[in-house]
């Protein structure tokens, strides 16, 4: 008898998972979905809050993420149905009338729910707000957007000199600015932006290099007046606009699809496809570092929808994966894969260079600092850099136990790892894998044939 692949455990909240490949090997074969967009299912949510009328959202990721997001305009007003897949229906406030809520509104684990909220509230006049998160959260440097709002005349309060959460916030009557973000961040560019919806006059934001486009895209759609300058990296959005809600068709998430794509080109004998993922440029960083690597991979049934570009993934087994240079402007584009893409390198011939991604230290965990740790445990030569990591491929992998520290895309990475490492992998605290990707453990079970 070969003993069972994989197994999970509780103890109290926490639970491990562990992977061990059966002596025969294992392959990854079959077709799949992945959860919806994490930032797609954020903005839809909120947008759909603060619209007139109703906006219905499909395929929303029912991670711990945006249930977070969910619970938190619930608190200010806005009707959420129950939340699935299918179908959530949101019954929006209209522009300018979240309540103030008697509660402390809580962001968990989630540092997009806290930092787009946080441009809404701040450009609130008159109402107050208490904002909090668990202990990741509330580590988490909260002054990258509480001081463009700052500029913009909010008011602001928080520990460690109004930088960290808990955070107190009394709206104001914003007025629009042209801030230059020193980081290609999102979450920066997405809270100004929000804050701008009811500031006076124009607020521009200038990136770095382009990070993902989805707030731009989805506030067109719900009918804000922006206008973009690809060229210099430029969005300008005009205050006082008035939102109507949409219907929303959210894409598989490619953060989440980049752990498969990863499996099935390091899995001997795999062959996957990824349906229905979202292949938004801003994104597709993954797709060109796994093809400089040499990966086997192909886009089909390419389309759009709802303003989103889809298609499925198919990978196969690469022959050999070799490492590759990842910086610049390509970093924000795979930001959330860098650890998957460690994965990658660690069993690729040759030398992986990761550089510009100081911004992983301040991820759900320091990422650069737990990808090296953890991976190292089991074998891989991974030296951090401040900037990144050196990886050093092709030394086998051997089980051991390790731990997520409690950040979903570390629990996810360690255990595609150990599909190709030998002996039994432990991950500890691999419940965190729930914040973007609830059904990760039964997906993996789907894929696993043994030969
Ligand atoms: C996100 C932006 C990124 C990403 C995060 C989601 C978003 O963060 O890491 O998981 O939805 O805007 P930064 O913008 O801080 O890089």
């Amino acid at each position: 008898m070969q003993p069972p692949i994989i197994t999970t455990s509780l103890q109290g909240d926490s639970q491990t998972l562990s992977i061990q490949k059966p002596a025969s090997g294992l392959s990854l074969l079959g077709r799949i979905r992945v959860p919806g967009d994490k930032s797609i299912s954020h903005r839809a949510l909120m947008l759909g809050a603060i619209a007139s009328g109703e906006t219905t959202i499909e395929g929303l990721l029912l991670g711990e993420d945006p249930r977070s997001t969910a619970k938190c305009f619930s608190l200010m007003g806005a009707q959420i149905s129950e939340l699935n897949a299918e179908r959530v229906i949101v019954r929006g406030v209209g522009i300018g009338n979240l309540e103030e809520p008697i509660e402390v509104l809580d962001a968990g684990n989630s540092g997009t729910t806290m930092r787009l909220m946080l441009g809404i509230l701040a450009s609130h006049p008159g109402r107050f707000y208490a904002v909090t998160g668990d202990s990741s959260l509330r580590s988490r440097p909260m002054s990258r957007v509480i001081k463009p709002l700052q500029q913009m005349g909010a008011q602001i309060w928080g520990r460690k000199s109004n930088s960290l959460a808990p955070l107190g916030v009394l709206g104001q009557q914003l007025k629009g600015i042209h801030y230059h973000s020193p980081i290609a961040s999102a979450q920066v560019k997405s809270c100004i932006l929000l804050a701008g919806l009811m500031a006076e006059g124009e607020t521009t934001v200038t990136e770095p290099a382009l990070s993902r486009d989805h707030s731009e895209r989805m506030l067109r759609a719900f009918g804000a007046k922006l206008s973009v300058d690809p060229e210099t990296c430029s969005v300008t959005v005009t205050g006082g606009a008035q939102l109507q809600g949409q219907n929303v068709i959210v894409p598989g998430d490619i953060s989440s699809a980049a752990f498969w794509l990863v499996a099935g080109a390091i899995v001997p004998g795999s062959e996957l496809v990824v349906e229905n993922v979202g292949v938004n440029p801003t994104r597709t960083g993954i797709l060109e570092a796994l093809e400089m690597m040499g990966a086997d991979i192909q886009l089909q049934n390419q389309r759009e929808a709802a303003g989103e570009p889809v298609a499925d993934i198919l990978v196969r087994t690469s022959s050999q994966l070799r490492g590759c240079t990842i910086a610049g402007d390509l970093i924000p584009r795979l930001i959330d894969e860098i650890p998957i893409l460690a994965v990658a390198a660690a069993f690729a011939s040759g030398t992986t260079i990761i550089r510009d991604a100081a911004e992983l230290r301040v991820k759900e965990s320091d990422r650069l600092a737990v990808t090296a740790a953890e991976l190292n445990r089991m074998g891989a030569q991974i030296t951090e850099l401040p900037d990144g990591l050196e990886i050093t491929g092709g030394t086998p992998l051997t089980g051991t136990d390790v731990d997520s520290y409690t950040d979903h895309r570390i629990a996810m990475s360690l255990a595609i790892a150990a599909l190709n490492a030998s002996g039994k992998t432990t991950i500890h605290r691999a419940e965190a894998a729930a914040i973007s990707y609830p059904d990760f453990t039964a997906t993996l079970q789907q894929v696993c044939h043994q030969n």
